[in-house]
């Protein structure tokens, strides 16, 4: 069983949505890869996501509203086989926790032309969401088929 761990900074945007919309297609293709998703900060632990996130997912036909906010861990996260982060400041504050430099990637560096995913926590249209949804749902497909040879 592959496992995969989506980090940014708070566990309340983007990482939920990206281990939400994993979690939809291993649902969908029987895929047996764990997903789920940490912050670097502690800002918001056992929160629920935000709301732009929660209204982007169930726009797109699941929720995510189950998920809670946690501080990633290098002790109780290192046995995730990859660890994928959401931009650049996340990559760097993962290796500086002390996580295997090859274990970890940026969601951008899977179809995105290495683009950092945006942080949307300030946003208050909802397009600022659905442009973050678009990114995720790409770099998340296309590392998806990467691991499981499934077809983007
Ligand atoms: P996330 O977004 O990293 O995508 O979960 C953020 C959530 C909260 C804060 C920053 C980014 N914050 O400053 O509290």
């Amino acid at each position: 069983m592959q496992s995969i761990l989506f980090v940014c900074l708070g566990n309340i945007c983007r990482s939920p949505l990206a281990e939400g919309v994993a979690r939809e297609i291993i649902k969908q293709n029987n895929l047996a890869i764990e997903v789920d998703s940490a912050g670097t900060s502690g800002w918001h632990i056992d929160e629920p996501p935000c709301e732009g996130s929660r209204a982007v997912a169930r726009q797109h036909g699941f929720s995510i509203d189950d998920l809670r906010g946690r501080r990633l861990s290098v002790y109780a996260d290192d046995r995730f086989d990859l660890i994928i982060a959401l931009d650049s400041k996340n990559y760097r504050d993962i290796l500086a926790l002390g996580f295997a430099k090859e274990k970890v990637r940026k969601l951008g560096d899977y179809g995105l032309n290495g683009a950092d995913v945006p942080d949307p926590y300030t946003y208050r249209d909802m397009e600022g969401f659905e442009a973050v949804y678009a990114m995720i749902e790409r770099g998340v497909k296309n590392l998806l088929a990467e691991l499981a040879l499934l077809k983007a």
